[in-house]
């Protein structure tokens, strides 16, 4: 394969280089395509558009490949600790057991948050979407913590990732207790990092604390399975946002809202609200498949779908696996499990469904296990924020030591040409 690609406008040919990956993907390099043409690309969307070189998550989407600094997704999901996937992610390599301690007792020292952040929390109604709350919360970080990170310092930039992972699920137990009227409280030091989310999430004022070590082993997976998803909308965010030199904490923030959104993150929510719908009407699959098929029907299979997996999303297979598993264990029965499944197989077999690639992605069974967890159905796109992290921190960090310029697309203009302005009473 050449390493230049010749690009034809009128009667002139420009070359350009072609740069190849580790996975051998290629791409045409057009960084000074307009600088010799005069001419842009468009891409809406960004289908076809690489916006960096990143070390961090490799996918193939035809494959249902999945891998985080080389090591597989499956592997990970169950073998490793979300501890430890966060360091992996961060720092690039998986840590010893005395990198491990040190990571997360540096967290620990980290995970107290400025108790006037909980007047902000009373400011919202109660009626306030977690995740709307949480964006806020995060931005609000900002203000309690307001040194700047000096990326060239790696001691620095250390301190916001571990600040950050400290006190980001206080954040979310507190954006979840404030809705169930539940005291804003610590969780226990001496628990392992997940545990201790589940204790500050759950415990109850009255009752001691105690958990099924399978609930945490879940919770853990399906952190991991939710790490990093390479250059997506919430990272991609992320990575514009603190292009602009903004800090961590904000660009983070910047992150979540884009998660929220029901064609990204909040999709989690959106499957198990459409599954219950499902079952609510009597549980006639079929109908709904129509409905998806119909374009003159907004409705879209929710949990369907992925813009890079056109085979199937590696993730999923694995919490499909999980939620037998872990309804199973803690012996729930749950109806949206089966419609869940029926659906499945419908589309599978529906050429509408085939010809366009279409299959559950990680959000179509991960509500189900949030929901045999206690986790209420608002708190599911959250949870998928609790596991971003890590990749958010990643990729954030990665585009300021690669030193990326501005995210600043161009456009092409539709609108008017010059118009001459006209006063008020000649309109
Ligand atoms: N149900 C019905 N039809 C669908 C669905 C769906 N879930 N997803 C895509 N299609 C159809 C589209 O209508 C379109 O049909 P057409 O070619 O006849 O016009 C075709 O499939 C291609 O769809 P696009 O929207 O162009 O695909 P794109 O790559 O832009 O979108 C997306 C991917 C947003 C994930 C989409 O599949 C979707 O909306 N899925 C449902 C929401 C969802 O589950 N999001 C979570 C994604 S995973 C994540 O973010 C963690």
């Amino acid at each position: 394969m050449s390493n230049t690609a010749t690009i034809e406008i009128g009667d002139k040919k420009y070359e350009f280089p072609v740069i190849e990956g580790t996975e051998n993907e290629l791409a045409i390099d057009i960084s000074t395509l307009r600088a010799s043409t005069k001419v842009i690309t468009i891409d809406p969307g960004f289908k076809n558009t690489g916006s960096c070189e990143s070390a961090i998550t490799f996918l193939d989407g035809e494959k249902g490949i999945l891998r985080y600094r080389g090591y597989s997704i499956e592997e990970l999901a169950d073998k490793g600790s979300f501890l430890e996937v966060c360091y992996l992610l961060i720092f690039g390599e998986l840590p010893t057991q005395e990198q491990l301690a040190k990571f997360h007792k540096d967290i620990k020292a980290e995970s107290i948050v400025d108790e006037d952040m909980k007047r902000i929390l009373d400011g919202f109604p109660k009626s306030a979407h977690p995740m709307g709350v949480l964006a806020s919360l995060t931005n609000a970080l900002v203000a309690f913590n307001p040194s700047s990170v000096n990326v060239n310092s790696e001691e620095d930039m250390y301190k916001a990732i571990v600040k950050i992972l400290g006190k980001f699920p206080v954040l979310v137990a507190w954006t979840m207790r404030k809705k169930a009227s539940l005291p804003l409280n610590y969780g226990n030091t001496s628990l392992g990092y997940v545990e201790n989310i589940h204790k500050m999430m759950f415990h109850k004022p009255n009752e001691e604390y105690a958990v099924d070590p399978k609930v945490i082993e879940a919770l853990d997976k399906l952190l991991i399975l939710h790490a990093d998803h390479e250059q997506n909308c919430s990272t991609s965010t992320v990575r514009i946002v603190g292009s602009a030199h903004t800090g961590l904490f904000a660009s983070i923030s910047a992150g979540i809202s884009a998660l929220w959104g029901p064609l990204h993150g909040g999709a989690n929510q959106a499957v198990i609200e459409m599954l219950e719908t499902i079952k609510a009407d009597g549980g006639d699959t079929s109908k709904f498949i129509l409905k998806a098929k119909d374009k003159e029907d907004p409705f879209r299979l929710m949990g369907f779908g992925h813009r890079v997996y056109k085979n199937f999303d590696p993730r999923a297979k694995i919490i499909k696996k999980a939620a037998d598993n872990v309804l199973g264990d803690l012996g729930i029965d749950d109806p949206v499990l089966d419609i869940a499944k029926r659906l499945e197989k419908v589309a599978l077999e529906d050429d509408y469904f085939k010809s366009r690639n279409l299959y559950p992605n990680v959000d179509f069974y991960s509500g189900i296990i949030y929901r045999a967890l206690g986790i209420p159905t608002d708190m599911f796109t959250v949870m998928f924020a609790l596991g971003r992290l890590p990749g958010w921190i990643a990729q954030w960090r990665e585009m300021r030591l690669n030193k990326e310029p501005i995210g600043r697309p161009r456009q092409i203009y539709t609108g008017y040409t010059y118009r001459e302005f006209k006063e008020i009473d000649k309109r």
